[in-house]
């Protein structure tokens, strides 16, 4: 652990079967003016919408809701809240569903009270929160982005074509977060496995970065084993309650900063799949896993003993007799296998994306990365890998 760092994560979990028995004791701490925030149908499907409700009946709650949150929420979904936030005098955000409700509800926070464009503000120029917050906190339905244990924040602003991310300081938090795994094995298949995907390129990209000999890495390893086991349980018994219980929490642990300390990163994927995200509108762990493969093998050789890593303690790749590059290539072809056994498109063009998007996506994206650094020429390149 060679960089200084400070930690703090304010988010309190309650997980397990009994965790929304929480619920009615949490409420309890905060005014009487609820928005109730969730997606289309599912939270109403699993009978979670109506125990919900109960509780806030219960503690006497004036409730206002917020329904048909999409899936990579956008502006005006969020601007639509920042409203009721104002016209309801709202003391608490209650974000039910998974991380694009989670996510929404954080940009409604911030963006109630702020004077100018929210999304200019925040997303764009990522100037510092300087306007009063609503509290948020969050009842989670799908695993995946972490959103309910960080101060993450992605909208989509259909008019500009823009999918930004923006992270905030940790008042912006959940406050606290109800997790059951059962809530999850309703999760349609592809969301599902989109949800673990996001997970690993989470943790990829927090892994793939720095030489030095890092306590975190060895905790993003374990991780990974055991979301990897784990979704291999979940796929062929969805209602296998331990693993999606450890699916659950590796996807908490995957973003909610542990993971990072003291680390260089990389979220150049990230970057791609966004914009990916902007022109096609696919499920974020989808395009992640599009986008990893032809990513990584463009990069590996500059941080081959990160990859070789990789490799062995991960995917178990027998070393012997092998090249530190043939073990490298070994190990991403065991994730680039692993991502079929899923079953997730391995296309951009099975996503709907065409030939002509893929330099205006290209040229939207930020360069960046951690081996190194590639140019909006170099995505091009990749993202054509990809088509
Ligand atoms: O709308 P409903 O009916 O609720 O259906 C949802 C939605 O269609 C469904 N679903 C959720 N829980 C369910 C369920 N269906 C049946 N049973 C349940 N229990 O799943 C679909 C996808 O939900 P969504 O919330 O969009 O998925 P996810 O959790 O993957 O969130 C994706 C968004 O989070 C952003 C992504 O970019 C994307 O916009 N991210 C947020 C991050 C953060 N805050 O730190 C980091 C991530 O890297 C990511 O960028
Ligand atoms: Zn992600």
């Amino acid at each position: 652990m060679i960089y200084d760092f400070e930690f703090y994560n304010p988010t309190k979990i309650y997980f397990g079967k009994n965790a929304l028995d929480s619920l009615e004791k949490e409420l309890k701490n905060y005014g009487e003016n609820v928005l109730l925030v969730y997606g289309k149908a599912s939270i109403k499907k699993i009978g979670l919408y109506d125990k919900v409700i109960n509780a806030l009946e219960s503690t006497g709650k004036k409730v206002t809701e917020l329904s048909g949150i999409k899936s990579n929420p956008t502006y005006n979904q969020m601007m639509e809240g920042a409203r009721l936030v104002r016209e309801n005098n709202i003391d608490l955000i209650l974000a039910v569903g998974g991380g694009s409700v989670i996510d929404v509800s954080k940009g409604i926070s911030v963006s109630a009270y702020c004077e100018e464009d929210p999304f200019e503000k925040y997303w764009e120029r990522f100037e510092r929160l300087d306007n009063k917050i609503v509290p948020v906190a969050s009842i989670l339905t799908m695993a995946g982005t972490a959103s309910e244990m960080n101060a993450g924040s992605v909208i989509t602003h259909e008019a500009k074509m823009k999918k930004e991310g923006r992270v905030f300081c940790s008042e912006v938090n959940p406050r606290f977060s109800i997790l059951n795994p059962e809530y999850t094995y309703s999760v349609p298949k592809i969301q599902m496995v989109s949800g673990v995907f996001d997970v690993m390129s989470h943790l990829c990209e927090q892994y793939f970065s720095g030489e030095d000999d890092n306590t975190t890495d060895y905790i993003i390893e374990g991780i990974m084993k055991s979301l990897i086991t784990s979704t291999r349980k979940a796929l062929v018994d969805p209602l296998d309650y331990e693993a999606r219980s450890n699916i659950m929490w590796c996807a908490t642990m995957g973003l909610n900063k542990i993971t990072g300390l003291s680390k260089t990163q990389d979220w150049e994927v990230h970057g791609i799949e966004h914009q990916v995200g902007a022109y096609t509108d696919c499920p974020h762990g989808v395009g992640l896993a599009i986008v990893s493969i032809p990513y990584y093998k463009h990069i590996y050789s500059y941080g081959i003993d990160k990859f070789v890593r990789f490799a062995l303690n991960v995917w178990n790749v027998d070393a012997k007799g092998k090249t530190k590059e043939e073990i490298a290539q070994e190990g991403i072809q065991k994730m680039a296998d692993f991502i079929v056994e899923m079953g997730i498109p391995t296309k951009l063009r099975d996503i709907g994306a065409t030939e002509e998007m893929l330099r205006d996506i290209a040229f939207s994206i930020a360069e960046g990365g951690g081996y190194k650094a590639v140019t909006n020429e170099e995505i091009y390149e990749i993202l054509k890998e990809c088509y």
